[in-house]
């Protein structure tokens, strides 16, 4: 029986490729480049398996494309690139790769929420340059971490993560949640204190978003927003680019309406926001909260585990349209 074919729209950690070729003839996209909209349709014409990327869309469009597939497995956990629904409506199966990137991208909040509280690049850059004329009392002053007020916006696997981590910080926690559901986790370790938004904007010295990208976060922090934070506050965000109205931002740290902010994720990327690169008070990455060798890995494993199972009519592990699998009888999927 011929094997199966995946198309895997860049290329990932070789765990990945490996455990997809002991059962499938695998293509990988040989350029490190993301792929025209026309190459990708073109590449998953005759596919059965694709295993995409979070710059790309996976819509209707896509789906006519590939006439013969059985599943597709996002290399995110973020997933508002796939029009779920449409994939449900065609009886495919779709899944990403959630757990196995939440310390790593909480751990690039932090490392962005140091970096912008004590101006680190900044510095950086003023050594670099030779300007550098020798310690002096008044320089680089930025924002103490231990005790001030962390807002968590989003509170679900990364954005718990990033508020546990702050243990060593004794710092109160204030979060929100969209559902306003409460996270017994923050509350019982930490004594975190479930807010409404308008609140948590008031209160907390560092913000850290933390919530998908849909119709309802699409910008979420806007001019309003950053009105109601306080002048010293720094923002983070590690989730979705377009959370944040990048225009206002740019505006707000400009005026002084907030102190700073830490980026890994644009509205338009890969461009940013006209004026946010000359900056000082903010920090920009490109995107890498998930960049660690270990999640990279894990993420590529999961998602060649996801894709097997699909191509076998089976329901991935962590699948976003569950729904298309009949729970056997006497059970239900948690
Ligand atoms: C995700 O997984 O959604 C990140 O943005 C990239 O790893």
């Amino acid at each position: 029986m011929s094997k199966p074919k995946v198309f895997v729209t860049r290329r990932i950690p070789d765990a990945g490729i490996d455990l997809l070729a002991q059962t499938a003839e695998v293509t990988v996209n040989p350029e490190d480049r993301t792929l025209s909209r026309a190459e990708l349709l073109a590449a998953v014409a005759d596919c059965q398996g694709v295993i995409g990327l979070l710059t790309e869309r996976i819509d209707a469009e896509f789906f006519d494309a590939a006439p013969q597939l059985k599943g597709y497995a996002n290399y995110a956990v973020g997933y508002d690139n796939i029009d779920v629904a449409e994939a449900t409506r065609r009886a495919i199966p779709v899944s990403n790769t959630p757990g196995v990137l939440t310390d790593a991208t909480a751990e690039c909040a932090w490392a962005l929420l140091f970096a912008a509280a004590r101006r680190v690049v900044e510095a950086d850059r003023v050594m670099r340059s030779g300007d550098w004329q020798g310690w002096g009392p008044l320089q680089f002053l930025g924002q103490g971490v231990r005790g001030k007020t962390l807002g968590i916006v989003g509170a679900g696997r990364i954005g718990t993560a990033m508020a546990l981590m702050s243990r060593g910080f004794d710092m109160p926690v204030l979060y929100t949640s969209s559902s306003g559901r409460r996270n017994a986790v923050l509350e019982d370790r930490l004594d975190a204190r479930l807010v409404p938004f308008e609140t948590l904007l008031a209160e907390a010295d560092f913000i850290s978003i933390h919530a998908p990208l849909t119709p309802d976060t699409r910008h979420l922090f806007n001019a309003a927003a950053f009105a109601r934070m306080k002048p010293t506050a720094c923002l983070v965000n590690t989730s979705r680019g377009p959370v944040i109205k990048e225009d206002d931002l740019v505006q707000a740290l400009k005026d002084g309406v907030i102190a700073g902010a830490g980026l890994d994720v644009f509205e338009r990327e890969p461009a940013m926001a006209d004026g946010l690169a000359g900056l000082e008070n903010a920090v920009v990455l490109p995107h890498i909260g998930s960049a660690t060798i270990e999640s990279r890995t894990d993420m590529a494993t999961l998602a060649a585990r996801n894709m097997l199972a699909m191509l076998a009519g089976q329901r991935p592990e962590t699948c976003l349209n569950p729904d298309l699998f009949a729970a056997p009888a006497g059970r239900t999927w948690t």
